[in-house]
């Protein structure tokens, strides 16, 4: 982060503003707001300052920015100090006067002089959200506030305010963070925030009072949710992924999610990493297995969280096995497989009426060779079912194939795909660290490995893959 988002105190504070033109007038209006004192210095007030002025609502200097150079001693005791004149040097030396007074100061249109930036607002308040782009895109910023005010009823500061009303009693009810924060989400998305968004605001402070009374404050059932994450792309999550992802207490995830997900997960959640970079598994999957049952027995709303989708080369059903063998209680979201996503994402549809009507999804994962040493690379192949995978007019997707690509390549010549079937790998596919490497089965693996390409990648085999020189779009976007 460029700088610290923070929400200052400033009712009943001296609060200056130098400039008595329209944009003076807006941050003298967004200052009342939050009930500062508020003094404007100007050489004149705008009608709007004047009437404001004439008031009471704020107090008024008239100086002379032509004749007198800035006066500092203006500045002091002010608690920030906004410039808002159309003069570069008057509004440089404020800039510089504050600085070393070392009172926060924003000086419009000027990041560079500021120590402060004004975020756009979405006032529900109490609830108020800032968005900033920190003085890099303020349309942007705007547009972004525009968005969350219609996500964000207005109603919600009413809500805010009755939850104020009850939060003590709440806190005595409810011993543990875990319980009270359970109860009011319950609060928050139940019928009793749908009364107060519908004006019965009394209604609602009688069901809330009667449901702190008859919630029996025993510690919540735990639950699993075993959500995909996707390939990458945090828009491909499903809406009941990213609703999972916000609601859980902990989030036990593996190497495969992106870290562009896992910003979406609840902040205060707990996070266990449970690693599965290939050969260096963090936690045995058994140990995974019964983690997830013990966190879930521990009253916890458990999110784990995978690459792509959990039941497609991802070990979810060994997961939800063992958690209806303990009588955990669960719920499986899936996500965008790498197949899917990727392929997507490289231009490359995995079916064409003219060149692939089936497709197949396989895994190129080395097995070690039984009876030979388990560390070295050499001493592992892929046993696949050849015949199957080089039949005529289809797609072969491969997951886990780097290692093995060079095997891979020349057992899917060996069992009768011609040399030059078409064939691609591709890196990190729908993030914008996605690359893609084509060639065919003769030169494909020579090719990535001088492209140094790293996991996960996933392979594609078959005519489809020379679409893609007509039809890469994602790329194309990043440049
Ligand atoms: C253990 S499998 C998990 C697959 C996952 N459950 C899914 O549905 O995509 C891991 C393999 O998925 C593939 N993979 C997953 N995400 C990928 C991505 N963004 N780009 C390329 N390959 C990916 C790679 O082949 C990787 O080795």
């Amino acid at each position: 982060m460029e700088s610290l988002p923070i929400f200052i105190k400033v009712k009943d504070a001296r609060c200056l503003v130098i400039g008595g033109g329209d944009v003076a007038l807006r941050k003298v209006t967004t200052l009342l707001k939050a009930e500062a004192k508020v003094e404007v210095v100007a050489p004149s007030l705008c009608d709007d300052l004047a009437q404001l002025f004439s008031d009471g609502k704020i107090s008024y200097q008239a100086v002379s920015f032509k004749t007198t150079s800035f006066d500092v001693s203006q500045l002091k005791q002010a608690v920030l100090v906004f410039a808002a004149t159309d003069d570069e040097t008057v509004n440089t030396e404020i800039s510089n006067a504050a600085k070393a007074q070392n009172i926060p100061v924003n000086v419009v249109d000027a990041p560079a002089l500021c120590t402060f930036t004004m975020p756009s607002i979405v006032d529900r308040s109490p609830v108020v959200i800032a968005v900033s782009s920190n003085g890099s895109a303020p349309v942007l910023a705007r547009l972004i506030r525009v968005k969350i005010e219609t996500m964000v009823p207005a109603t919600y500061g009413r809500l805010a305010l009755l939850a104020r009303e009850f939060r003590e009693s709440v806190k005595s009810k409810f011993s543990t963070m875990q319980t009270r924060r359970i109860f009011w989400e319950k609060v928050f998305q139940g019928p009793i925030a749908e009364l107060v968004f519908s004006g019965q605001e009394t209604a609602a402070k009688k069901a809330l009072a009667e449901a702190i009374a008859q919630d029996d404050n025993q510690p919540a059932h735990g639950e699993v949710y075993l959500v995909g994450g996707g390939p990458g792309d945090p828009d491909l999550l499903t809406f009941r992924a990213l609703r999972l992802m916000q609601q859980c207490d902990v989030c036990v995830y593996d190497k495969l999610v992106s870290k562009e997900v896992m910003e979406l997960v609840r902040r205060d959640a707990e996070l266990i990493y449970v690693g599965k970079a290939r050969d260096r598994h963090t936690l045995p999957q058994e140990e995974i297995n019964q983690l997830l049952v013990r966190l879930a027995k521990e009253g916890k709303r458990v999110l784990r969280l995978k690459g792509g989708d959990p039941f497609i080369f991802g070990r979810g059903g060994e997961e939800i096995e063992t958690l209806m063998e303990n009588g955990v209680p669960f719920q499986v979201v899936p996500g965008i497989t790498a197949a899917n996503g990727v392929s997507t994402y490289a231009g490359i549809p995995l079916t064409h009426r003219d060149y692939a009507q089936s497709c197949i999804f396989t895994t190129g994962h080395l097995k070690p060779q039984l009876g030979q040493n388990k560390s070295g690379q050499d001493d592992a192949t892929v046993e696949l079912d050849w015949p199957a995978l080089t039949r005529p007019n289809q797609t072969v997707v491969i997951y886990m194939g780097l290692v093995g690509l060079d095997q891979i390549c020349a057992k899917l010549i060996k069992h009768g795909l011609p040399a030059d079937t078409p064939a691609a790998v591709v890196q990190q596919g729908t993030t914008v660290r996605q690359r893609v490497v084509v060639g065919d089965l003769s030169d494909l693996a020579a090719k990535v490995n001088a492209a140094e390409l790293k996991p996960p990648c996933l392979i594609i085999v078959g005519k489809v893959v020379q679409l893609r020189e007509k039809l890469a779009w994602f790329e194309a976007r990043q440049d």
